[in-house]
């Protein structure tokens, strides 16, 4: 694992964008997965801001969501919806070329199946971005046995509160991406912003792989960069 921290949040997006543009360099097709979250977004503008100078070109990577929530159609709080509005198309992603779980799935058993055959066909993933939650959740992979292939998954009440889902909503589901993808991707990058995330970042850098972290259950993974904020570990 390589851990890099940083004063600043824009610094630590360039430094995430240069490895989405390593992580995307010479391959025909690459494939990523992709997160949603607050700390997604200072990469997505990140990457916007190469993709407007002609920096990058992300026009044929494929890209599959690490998750969705499932939510009435149309929901405003949908992970589609956060895609549309900071991601696809202003980066450069192609939203054809891009995947997520089907929010308004009525068989989500069967949605996750198709997720799980869709990235098979795609082969391994060149690049899977991550953000983690402060239980140390990566995707919606919750503290607990760890899932190898998409589940469904209820959220838990706290981490819900933060997603600005109406009370209606309640309780929330969601599909997630296991852990067998991760594992397999080629590389792995995970994001880290703020003290909230303190704890989690710990057991993820000091270890050892443990459930009831699931973000640390990647840690050996052998091409791991790990991009935080000064305060998300804890030093002033
Ligand atoms: C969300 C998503 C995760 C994300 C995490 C942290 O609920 N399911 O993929 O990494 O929680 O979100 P944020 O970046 O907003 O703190």
């Amino acid at each position: 694992m390589r851990l890099l921290s940083f004063d600043a949040v824009e610094a630590l997006a360039e430094a995430a964008a240069d490895r989405v543009a390593a992580g995307v360099r010479g391959r025909r097709e690459p494939t990523l997965a992709l997160p949603t979250g607050r700390t997604a977004v200072p990469l997505y503008d990140a990457l916007a801001h190469r993709h407007a100078a002609g920096t990058i070109d992300l026009s044929r990577a494929r890209g599959f969501n690490l998750d969705e929530l499932l939510l009435p159609a149309g929901s405003p709080a949908s992970f589609r919806a956060f895609m549309e509005r900071h991601a696809w198309g202003r980066t450069g992603f192609d939203p054809r070329r891009c995947d997520i779980p089907d929010s308004g799935a009525t068989d989500p058993e069967a949605e996750c199946g198709r997720y799980d055959r869709v990235l098979a066909a795609a082969g391994p993933l060149d690049l899977a971005i991550l953000g983690i939650g402060a239980d140390g959740h990566v995707g919606y992979n919750l503290p607990g046995p760890p899932h190898e292939r998409t589940h469904v998954v209820q959220v838990p009440g706290a981490v819900a509160d933060g997603l600005g889902v109406p009370a209606a909503e309640r309780p929330l589901r969601a599909i997630t991406m296991g852990f067998g993808p991760l594992r397999a991707a080629r590389r792995l990058l995970l994001l880290a912003i703020g003290p909230a995330k303190r704890r989690a970042v710990r057991a993820l850098v000091d270890g050892p792989a443990d459930p009831r972290w699931p973000a640390s259950l990647l840690r050996d993974h052998p091409e791991f960069d790990v991009l935080v904020t000064r305060d998300a570990m804890g030093e002033p």
